[in-house]
């Protein structure tokens, strides 16, 4: 899908890059507007996994996390016709990219469903807070979220490139991203983030703990682990197993999502200004929130 997605991006001017719906940019080689109204068919179920992440919060590393852990709970719950069938069912996680059938597809696949998503919440189909489905919410320190977006953006042709660092700093700062700006993302996330149906965490806490974090995350969404199981999941979603994969799993520009995996690489781009004038904003919208907090702690 990725490659797909580079070779038509090959054939559009940068300004060509992006569209807005709904005042927010997407690019158009991944969404379309159609697709958006379409998704508004899905019907979401209580069982549904959700992970709601801006891009390169590590949704690609927590999205790996989930498979594994539904893949566990599938095979222990279904017989082995009924999964088989429904693995040929899967879908593209990322629920904003697809087709318009997609969502139709969707309704009808038996197994339980993983869906990842960068949309802010009131852009989710309405179902997904009607029928009380779970949502993991994953944030990542905004500095090194910036520096991350910044080299991928300059990396795939999909994305929009800079001239300078400088220069997309002032866009992330302002709503000129693909899919929005951060602020906005964390400040609407926010609202939800008390919520019994949504857990949060952080790329940095999973980082440091990722045992933890894995067990958690079964947790919340009631798959049980085994410690052997626990142990294969983390390994399997270690920065250094799926940068080796990377080519399998994200074709020819694999690599480029599996970059540094750290946390702290601001530090080599952030002028003093910059890292001043994004706490700044990190304040303004997020002091004292819990997100806010628990991104700064
Ligand atoms: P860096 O560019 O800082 O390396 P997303 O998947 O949402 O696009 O996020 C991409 C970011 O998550 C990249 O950050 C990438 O390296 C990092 N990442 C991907 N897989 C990871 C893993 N298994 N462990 C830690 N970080 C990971």
């Amino acid at each position: 899908l990725v490659d797909k997605a580079v070779a038509a991006a090959n054939t559009l001017r940068r300004d060509e890059l992006l569209f807005s719906y709904k005042g927010i940019l997407y690019p158009v080689t991944l969404c379309s507007p159609e697709v958006f109204r379409a998704m508004e068919s899905l019907e979401a179920r209580s069982d549904d996994v959700i992970l709601a992440g801006y891009p390169k919060s590590g949704t690609n590393w927590v999205g790996q996390i989930l498979g594994d852990l539904v893949a566990i709970f599938e095979k222990k719950t279904q017989n082995e016709e009924s999964r088989v069938n429904d693995e040929e069912l899967e879908e593209f996680p990322y629920l904003e990219i697809g087709d318009t059938g997609k969502y139709e597809r969707m309704n009808k696949q038996t197994s339980r469903r993983i869906m990842v998503t960068h949309l802010l919440p009131e852009n989710l189909p309405s179902s997904v807070f009607k029928n009380k489905a779970k949502i993991l919410l994953l944030t990542r320190n905004p500095k090194d979220l910036a520096t991350s977006f910044y080299h991928f953006t300059n990396g795939i042709p999909t994305l929009p490139s800079y001239d300078t660092w400088d220069d997309f700093f002032v866009d992330f700062m302002t709503k000129k991203m693909p899919w929005g700006s951060y602020f906005e993302y964390l400040s609407e996330w926010n609202k939800y983030a008390t919520c019994e149906n949504v857990m949060t965490i952080t790329y940095e806490e999973l980082k440091e703990n990722p045992v933890l974090g894995v067990k958690n995350i079964a947790a919340f969404f009631g798959i049980p682990l085994t410690e052997k199981e626990l142990q294969t999941v983390v390994e399997r979603s270690s920065f250094q197993s799926m940068k080796k994969n990377s080519q399998k799993t994200h074709g020819t520009f694999g690599n480029l999502f599996f970059r540094k995996g750290g946390v702290g690489d601001w530090k080599n781009l952030f002028s003093e200004d910059q890292n001043k004038k994004m706490d700044r904003a990190f304040e303004e919208r997020l002091g004292g929130t819990k997100l806010g907090t628990k991104l700064k702690g």
